[in-house]
């Protein structure tokens, strides 16, 4: 089987590095903070101590970091991945970024007779554990052949969208129904509330029919419990709404909607709540709407 490298191993990282460890890979690993490598190291993966190390034991590269500066420094950085890479090879990047930078690195990299392809997904911390994610992917469709095992060991809802920046692009058309649905879930549960109605029972209706959401039914519960633990962090969400809001506005595309919910994240976000899960926004309309 091939060796692959990966590189981010936080909420999403671990779990997805870990099922490609238990699928065979012989998988090489590396991450800004050590304790994940250690954890990976005890399951069977070779720790390295750089991207461009991971590059040169490498024939696939993952990563899956944060925010854009992650995704360029890791691999077109110094001591980054595309100083380790040797002509064949493909470097897969499955963060959410935005299309321009994957557009960008598929340039860079094919200049060294590397394949780049854009493969963010969607799905909690649970499906990348179950290997149940959603993976979008954009480049070059040979190349997304050559790495549909791999995306296998992780995901089983695996789509080709198109040429280099789709993957990404679909992406962020999924993070406006996520931000949407997350805000009619929190304002359901806001009326639910106010007129004394049993939240729970609310959301069980409402899962019965046309309202229902993966938010709804996931995070809803988690909002009545106060558990904000996180599985998608409200940083997270504030960045992919700021990239979706870059590019609209280059577009000329109004979003409304989208830029309401940007706000309000922005707002959670210098409150103190980045690291908290993106179910937390019920904490800001309820100050809101002057409900404890
Ligand atoms: N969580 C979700 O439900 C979810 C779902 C779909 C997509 N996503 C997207 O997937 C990406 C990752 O999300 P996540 O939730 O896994 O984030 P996370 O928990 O914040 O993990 C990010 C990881 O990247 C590492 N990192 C950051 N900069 C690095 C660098 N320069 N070199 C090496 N490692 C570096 C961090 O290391 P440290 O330990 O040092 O911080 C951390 O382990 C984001 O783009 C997010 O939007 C998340």
């Amino acid at each position: 089987m091939s060796s692959v490298g990966f590189i981010g191993l936080g909420l999403m990282g671990k779990p997805m590095a870990t099922r490609l460890l238990k699928a065979g890979y012989r998988l090489v690993v590396y991450n800004r903070s050590s304790k994940p490598v250690e954890e990976l190291t005890a399951l069977g993966a070779i720790p390295a101590s750089s991207p461009r190390e991971v590059a040169e034991r490498s024939e696939f590269v993952i990563t899956m970091l944060p925010d854009n500066p992650d995704v360029r420094f890791v691999i077109a950085g110094s001591n980054g991945v595309i100083e380790g890479v040797r002509r064949g090879m493909v470097v897969i990047d499955m963060s959410t970024v935005s299309p321009y930078l994957a557009q960008e690195l598929h340039k860079m990299l094919a200049d060294k007779g590397v394949d780049f392809l854009d493969a963010p997904v969607s799905g909690s911390t649970m499906a990348a554990e179950t290997g149940t994610l959603t993976i979008m992917v954009g480049g070059k469709y040979e190349t997304y052949e050559r790495a549909l095992p791999i995306f296998r060991s992780m995901g089983d809802k695996i789509f080709y969208m198109g040429g280099p920046g789709m993957g990404a692009f679909t992406k962020l058309c999924n993070q406006i129904a996520v931000s949407l649905n997350l805000l009619a879930t929190c304002e359901a549960l806001l009326l639910a509330k106010k007129v004394g109605l049993d939240q729970q029972k609310v959301i069980e209706v409402i899962s019965t029919g046309a309202g229902s959401s993966w938010q709804l039914t996931v995070l809803g519960p988690r909002m009545i419990k106060r558990d904000f633990t996180p599985g998608f962090k409200v940083q997270h969400l504030r960045k992919d709404l700021r990239i979706i809001r870059e590019i609209a506005e280059q577009l000329g595309l109004s979003l409304l909607g989208t830029n309401l919910v940007a706000e309000l994240i922005k707002a959670l976000d210098q409150k103190g709540h980045g690291l908290d899960g993106t179910q937390s926004l019920i904490t800001l309309l309820e100050e809101l709407a002057g409900l404890k």
